[in-house]
């Protein structure tokens, strides 16, 4: 079976082009032999990510992301290996057999089980509200909210019957497992391995990823008690702030109008949209996190946040807004009247007058200066310091320098101060990039690798012949650094399969970033060499010297003491070994 796989990824890579896949989500530009981009997985203003058809890979020398055309789907799609390549099968007209099980037998199917089963709970609770007796109260209660029939359906709601395990009955009786159930955060485990339904008497939301694979779900109770909504606990298939509530459905006129509109609840979602206005997604109570600020920015650079009237006094709840504007985001803040949130607006006043709010909408910038000015007063030297160090944090975060001239100039008038004064204090202002964390982690240098090593690495991806060569040389535990044998054990391993070990290939089968990334890195070291020819024997020399080396000193450590315990026997081996390694000509 696994090889069954095997077999269809080869067909399907070979059929790939990684500059037409990765451009399809990217603009790129030529760049000699490769292509190149800014990073779509990280923030900069000087592409730094290089695409090359001729290696089949693509990498980032700012951030250290690197990999295949499926490790790019995955990666830019959010999605599991299998996701990625039947989404690239199509493409390529390559029919995928249905397997039992995944590739190589990791977790990368645990997420598309956990979507089965989600898929199947939804489903259930759909039912229920729809269609039974049970329901009567809940359905009643979407109809005081003024939902539709039609948005129902659209957003799957359900309704979750009061008893303790109903849910649980239904599955079983289908043949899921507790476990599988308990995995899935659907029920929970109480007392002595007994299972319950973690959703009871609550309208049932499922929340959707991208591709409108339900993921979790939130559930809300039908009058006041608390808590107010029970949301899934984090899984497999959930983490918490890397999904946008409703995203799925607003893709196209999120396009369309080129601008995305923020909400925080459910219904602050659901009524708008069922009003038509559909470019809208909800974070769900939280703050945005960087991961959801990247699924809005493939589809617009233009954000709308909808505050209601109590949240905008503060100043704080606007700093969280400064990484939408570090990400390259443009940020407006529309205000409903207090009390209010999208969805009684909505009710209240249609379309049309939320709308109006979206029109009125000011720029963080604007936003900002105001509420500030409202609070402090300009003409005194202790207010215009606070005011100028909420303001400058944003600015110095603008990249285009016309508009950060700008607003440098606007602040300056404002607070009467020169702009120099503001630009001085601008200059001082370093920036919090711990969010990045997890990118500059890839991005560590591998110092730890000698240069001929990683150099012989990047040639023997880019040459078979020469990988062949050098096996003839070295075996695997002739290299020093572990990662380079790794690298080095696959390599040999496809040769023996008679496959190419080209760069995509080897990543592929490594599935691991910091390998990919060591590769990538290799690469880039050997891309421009003239002479490959001699470069590998250069290499292979360089590294057999070295080991030559270590095992000479090691040798000798060994004889000194062995000289010292007094050990005759020893002694003579270690010496005929040192003899043996001196005449051995490198
Ligand atoms: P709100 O308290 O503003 O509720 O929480 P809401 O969305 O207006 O809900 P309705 O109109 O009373 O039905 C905003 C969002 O915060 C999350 C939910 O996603 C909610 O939609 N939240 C709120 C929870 O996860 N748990 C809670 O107990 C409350
Ligand atoms: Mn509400």
């Amino acid at each position: 079976m696994a090889t069954d796989l095997g077999n269809v990824i080869e067909e399907i890579q070979s059929k790939l082009d990684i500059a037409e896949i990765v451009g399809s989500y990217i603009p790129l530009r030529r760049a000699g032999r490769n292509f190149k981009a800014c990073c779509p997985f990280h923030n900069e203003k000087t592409p730094s990510f290089v695409v090359s058809p001729a290696k089949q890979i693509y990498h980032c020398f700012g951030c250290g992301a690197g990999g295949d055309t499926i490790s790019f789907v995955m990666k830019h799609e959010n999605i599991d290996f299998m996701e990625a390549l039947n989404i690239l099968a199509e493409k390529v007209g390559v029919k995928i057999p249905r397997f039992k099980g995944s590739s190589n037998g990791k977790s990368r199917s645990s997420a598309s089980t956990l979507h089965r089963i989600n898929e199947f709970a939804a489903n259930y609770y759909n039912a229920l509200l729809i269609g039974s007796s049970k329901a009567n109260n809940a359905r009643k209660y979407l109809v005081k909210r003024t939902l539709n029939a039609d948005i129902v359906s659209k957003f799957k709601l359900g309704f979750a019957s009061g008893e303790w395990d109903s849910f649980l009955k239904f599955a079983k009786a289908k043949g899921v497992s507790a476990v599988t159930l308990e995995k899935a955060g659907l029920v929970i485990t109480g007392k002595e391995n007994s299972f319950y339904d973690r959703f009871r008497n609550r309208i049932i939301f499922p929340i959707f990823d991208l591709r409108s694979k339900v993921v979790a779900f939130g559930g809300r109770v039908l009058d006041d008690a608390l808590p107010k909504y029970m949301n899934s606990p984090e899984t497999d298939a959930y983490v918490k702030g890397k999904h946008l509530y409703g995203l799925n459905f607003a893709i196209d006129q999120i396009k369309a109008t080129d601008y995305i509109i923020i909400v925080e609840g459910y219904l602050d979602l659901i009524i708008p949209y069922q009003s038509g206005i559909k470019n809208i997604a909800a974070t769900l109570g939280t703050a945005l996190t960087v991961e959801q600020i990247r699924l809005i920015k493939r589809f617009t650079n233009n954000v709308v946040i909808i505050f209601d009237a109590d949240e905008a006094g503060e100043a704080a709840s606007l700093r969280g807004l400064d990484l939408l504007v570090s990400e390259g985001l443009f940020v407006k803040i529309a205000t409903l009247p207090r009390g209010q949130d999208p969805d009684d607006y909505v009710c209240k006043n249609g379309k049309d007058g939320f709308l109006k709010i979206i029109q009125g909408a000011d720029n963080l910038f604007d936003y900002k200066l105001k509420l500030l000015l409202k609070k402090f007063n300009p003409t005194q030297s202790e207010d215009k310091t606070k005011i100028s160090n909420e303001m400058l944090p944003t600015i110095k975060r603008v990249e285009n320098s016309v508009l950060r001239a700008d607003y440098i100039s606007r602040l300056s008038k404002a607070l009467f101060v020169t702009e120099d004064a503001l630009n001085d204090e601008l200059s001082k202002i370093k920036l919090d990039y711990s969010y990045l964390g997890e990118a500059r982690k890839a991005n560590k240098q591998n110092f730890d690798i000698r240069p001929a090593e990683k150099i012989i690495t990047g040639l023997m991806v880019e040459d078979p012949d020469i990988a062949q060569k050098v096996r003839e040389e070295l075996r695997h535990d002739d290299f020093n650094s572990q990662e380079i044998r790794d690298i080095v054990t696959v390599i040999y391993r496809l040769l023996d399969e008679n496959k190419i070990p080209n760069a995509a290939r080897v990543i592929h089968n490594l599935n691991d970033d910091h390998l990919s990334h060591v590769i990538c890195e290799a690469l880039s070291e050997t891309e421009n060499f003239i002479d490959r020819e001699k470069s590998f024997k250069d290499c292979i020399l360089r590294i057999k010297r070295d080991n030559m080396i270590c095992k000479r000193v090691k040798l000798t450590g060994l004889i000194k003491e062995a000289e010292q315990h007094g050990d005759d026997t020893r002694l003579m081996g270690l010496i005929r070994q040192l003899d043996m390694l001196k005449s051995e000509r490198v």
